[in-house]
């Protein structure tokens, strides 16, 4: 769904691994942005009229042959542009500065002492404040017209300006939180530079995005496929909100989902639940472990799973009749890493993203999150009244405890898993320690060892605990779980559970590690 009448800065992608931080810095700010590939010819920026240009960092270097570039004239369309890092030395290269390698990288936390005392883009920042740095360039001559407005004691142009063309660079990264003053950087720059109101907010997402799905849907039908997860759950409110009984929420127990959890979609989006929906619930369970059985290699357990859940949905819809739209919970990152956006490389080719596969029935695709970060979802949900508990969820994968049984999946294996998972998300809410962690789960070795219980001999299964913490799930540290609640986890682990006679704590952290075990 396309934002409308909304200032927008654009946020130009140099590949940068810190790029999606910048925009959500921004829409923190309560200003509307969208990431687009350095390669976007210029006439398209013009097209969208933006308030303000971000020019963001990337990995090369602006003096060498074939390095990422901009056209001059994005400099002189009077529109105001910030450059981070990459992007002020691009600036300051194409402006007519040097940009050369300097003789020790700076990474990390560095002081800047500031030049000048009322530079637009600094004010409010104290004259001293600790940034986080990250290159190997430096820019060594200013273009003309340019002043220093700060610097470090490795970088003698931490901060550079042409206030009377609205042109600032910065050679450190504001959008990590590491930089004390990096929100407000970034703030100064939207609000007082390129004059934005700050008036991005998720109650006007929704009135503007209800009429949009109305408009759009007229009396036709909306099929949503609806996991329980944060953005289908709001995607199925908000279409709800808009359209009512044209909506038809289809919930696909695929026998692979967390102890509890179906009945609990059922609870709140059921017959009984508040949302008063259309809402089937499809029990393939049995489907889907007989499709799995004999399969141990992940990728084609994954292969398998997202197959026959298409399939089943298919069904579904053919049973329900004439439905000219399928709705999904795509968002934004969804969009960037399906190489749709800036410059990422393709991450995973998220299902439908971009358009519908040639084999189904539907018209068209509705995705009415599709330009907002996860937080902004949680708002919007937040906003629709959507149970805070339901909001803050975890993320959980699609393939389910299917990618948590190392090897086979058979029933009795998704029980044992379901069982100590149950067990761990207790102990961790019971210690308070549920908002720490972004994720934490059970899973289930394919690993059989000898122990003793009771006095007899066993030989069985080993539950690995993980938990981590992570902003954007592309990295993550193992959590420091303190060791009595890991304690009582595998003490009722293995007095509770069939079968598991030991419990792992995986300290692996991603990289080399990925956050789930498949
Ligand atoms: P990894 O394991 O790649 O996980 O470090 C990063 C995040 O993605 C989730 N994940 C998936 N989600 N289908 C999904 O819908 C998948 O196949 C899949 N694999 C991983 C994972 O739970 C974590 O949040």
């Amino acid at each position: 769904m396309e934002i409308q009448n909304q200032e927008k800065i654009l946020v130009i992608d140099f590949g940068g691994q810190y790029n999606q931080l910048v925009a959500r810095r921004v829409r923190e700010n309560n200003v509307y942005c969208e990431i687009y590939s350095y390669r976007t010819p210029l006439e398209k920026i013009r097209e969208m009229q933006p308030k303000g240009i971000i020019l963001t960092g990337g990995p090369a270097s602006c003096y060498e042959e074939g390095a990422a570039s901009c056209d001059p004239e994005l400099f002189r369309m009077g529109v105001p542009v910030l450059g981070l890092c990459y992007g002020a030395q691009l600036m300051q290269w194409v402006l007519g500065g040097k940009v050369e390698r300097a003789a020790n990288r700076e990474y990390g936390r560095t002081e800047i002492q500031l030049d000048t005392a009322d530079s637009p883009l600094l004010k409010g920042v104290p004259s001293r404040t600790v940034v986080w740095m990250s290159h190997f360039d430096f820019i060594s001559r200013m273009a003309p017209g340019f002043t220093v407005a700060a610097h470090s004691l490795n970088c003698p142009v931490a901060v550079c300006e042409d206030r009377a063309s609205k042109l600032y660079g910065i050679q450190f990264h504001p959008e990590v939180l590491h930089t004390e003053e990096g929100f407000k950087i970034l703030g100064n720059f939207v609000h007082d530079i390129c004059g934005c109101s700050g008036s991005w907010r998720m109650d006007a997402f929704v009135a503007q995005t209800v009429e949009q799905i109305r408009e759009k849907v007229g009396d036709g039908r909306v099929l949503l496929g609806l996991s329980g997860g944060v953005d289908s759950s709001v995607a199925a409110v908000l279409l709800s909100k808009a359209i009512g009984e044209q909506l038809t929420c289809v919930f696909v127990d695929h026998g692979l989902l967390r102890k509890n959890e179906a009945d609990e979609v059922d609870a709140v989006f059921g017959p009984s639940g508040p949302y008063r929906l259309n809402y089937v619930h499809v029990d393939a369970k049995q489907h889907f472990y007989d499709k799995l059985a004999g399969v141990s290699e992940p990728e084609a357990k994954r292969h398998i799973i997202g197959e026959e859940f298409i399939r089943v949905f298919e069904a579904e819809a053919k049973k329900i009749g004439a439905v000219e739209f399928l709705a999904q919970g795509t968002i934004y990152p969804d969009v960037v890493e399906s190489g749709l956006g800036g410059e990422s490389a393709v991450i995973k080719s998220h299902h439908n993203v971009g358009g519908l596969p040639e084999h189904v029935d539907f018209k068209e695709i509705i995705e009415p999150l599709r330009a907002l970060f996860k937080d902004e979802v949680r708002k919007v949900g937040l906003e629709l009244g959507i149970p805070e508990k339901l909001v803050f969820r975890q993320p959980f994968p699609g393939p389910g405890l299917g990618i948590r049984i190392i090897g086979e999946v058979t029933e009795e294996k998704v029980k044992m898993v379901q069982d100590a998972d149950a067990i761990f998300r207790e102990e961790v809410a019971a210690a308070g320690l549920d908002r720490e962690l972004n994720q934490y789960f059970a899973a289930l070795t394919n690993m059989r060892s000898v122990g003793v219980m009771g006095d007899e001999r066993t030989y069985d299964y080993a539950v690995c605990l993980r938990a981590v913490k992570t902003i954007d799930f592309m990295t993550a540290e193992s959590a420091e779980i303190p060791w009595p609640v890991l304690q009582k986890v595998t003490s009722r682990i293995i007095n509770e559970v069939r079968h598991v006679n030991r419990v792992m704590y995986d300290i692996t952290s991603k990289p080399p590690g990925t956050i789930e075990l498949e």
